[in-house]
């Protein structure tokens, strides 16, 4: 039996992961499977409901599952308050607390919605990576840190293990696809970056099976938008992952598709890239498709079933080329559809999928 800790958020988290409960129930249908579901507080409504947005409670919840399914996190409500108050800071507090220094952030393009995206089609043709982005370390969490009236600062720092354990999964996961890791710094100028460009050299050596180069930030941002096929993993630390990963996501069409994976040695927790959009939440109207994903990415990292990964994407896969669709990736002749509905057809799917 496997254990859930379903950590729903605020916002569209809450429909989202309700979509994702629904794929994760039929797919333990299917495969007889047994599943046990508990649902915590994260964010605003937990702020709402205890003063902070993260309790012992929840963090406890996750110690005791075997992976942690959340929605999002945040809305206008909660926006004022102080930094350490804001739902955001749940969410680093729990990375920090559950060791989940492993951030992966597939860039895959669907077919279907090749379309949507601001690129042009020749450009995103076959691009498929994922950005591999420290989670725990770097100037997220480097102390000191500080903000008065006359000076804010903050410390990028990266510990050797640090660098060493992002540096080992990247190389690992790229031996899983197509062999080839871009590391991203910005060694010209940042010690902290030429630091970690020697570490992932150093720990190299023991991978020399896969490609391995080097790249700024700045030119890494500049070579996803002009030629996204020439990566298969980009592995890089937790401020420019933030960033990257965000061009990465833009560049498949639409921040409502992307899932990601969080993992440390121990724990791990799926959540769509997305956040909590307050002007659609309770609508029915948000795209589940990133947070069903997120599932497949479950099942593939921490259940090991990689080919109900691959059912649940390619349920998604088909939904899209029957045309179907929520309103942020609707174009023209589209049906749009609602969450509900979207969440119906490509569980349908699936079971379609699987019985040929
Ligand atoms: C992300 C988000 C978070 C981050 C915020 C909400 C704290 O942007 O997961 O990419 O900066 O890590
Ligand atoms: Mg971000």
């Amino acid at each position: 039996m496997f254990k859930i800790a379903l950590l729903p958020g605020d916002g569209i988290g809450v429909e989202v992961t309700n979509s994702a409960v629904q794929v994760i129930k039929s797919v333990a249908e299917l495969f007889n499977l047994e599943f046990q579901f508990k649902e915590c507080l994260i964010g605003g409504c937990s702020y709402d409901a205890f003063g902070t947005p993260l309790t012992d409670e929840t963090i406890q919840c996750c110690y005791e599952s075997d992976a942690v399914v959340l929605g999002a996190v945040g809305g206008y409500k909660w926006e004022s308050l102080p930094q350490n108050l804001k739902p955001e800071a749940a969410l680093l507090k729990l990375r920090k607390s559950l060791g989940l220094y492993t951030n992966i952030r597939p860039a895959k393009i669907y077919k279907p919605l090749i379309d949507s995206s601001s690129l042009k089609k020749d450009v995103l043709s076959n691009v498929d990576f994922v950005v591999l982005r420290e989670l725990t370390s770097g100037i997220y969490f480097g102390e000191p840190r500080g903000l008065n009236t006359e000076h804010g600062f903050n410390t990028m720092i990266y510990h050797r293990d640090e660098v060493i354990r992002i540096a080992k999964q990247a190389f690992k996961i790229a031996r899983e696809r197509n062999n080839k890791v871009t590391s991203v710094d910005k060694a010209n100028v940042l010690e902290v970056s030429q630091f970690w460009r020697n570490i992932v050299h150093e720990v190299h050596q023991e991978f020399k099976d896969v490609a391995l180069n080097d790249l700024y930030v700045d030119n890494a941002a500049m070579q996803i938008v002009h030629n996204p096929k020439q990566f298969d993993v980009i592995l890089t630390s937790n401020l420019f992952g933030d960033i990257l990963s965000d061009i990465a996501a833009m560049i498949t069409g639409s921040l409502g598709m992307l899932p990601s994976a969080s993992l440390g040695d121990k724990y791990a927790l799926y959540e769509p890239v997305h956040g909590s959009a307050p002007d659609i939440a309770g609508q029915n109207k948000a795209n589940p498709l990133a947070a069903i994903s997120s599932v497949g990415m479950m099942f593939s990292y921490s259940f090991k079933m990689k080919n109900v990964g691959d059912l649940i994407d390619a349920a998604i896969e088909k939904t899209l080329d029957d045309g179907y669709r929520t309103a942020d990736i609707i174009s023209d002749g589209g049906m749009l559809v609602s969450t509900n509905k979207m969440t119906e057809l490509v569980i349908n799917n699936l079971k379609d999928i699987y019985k040929k």
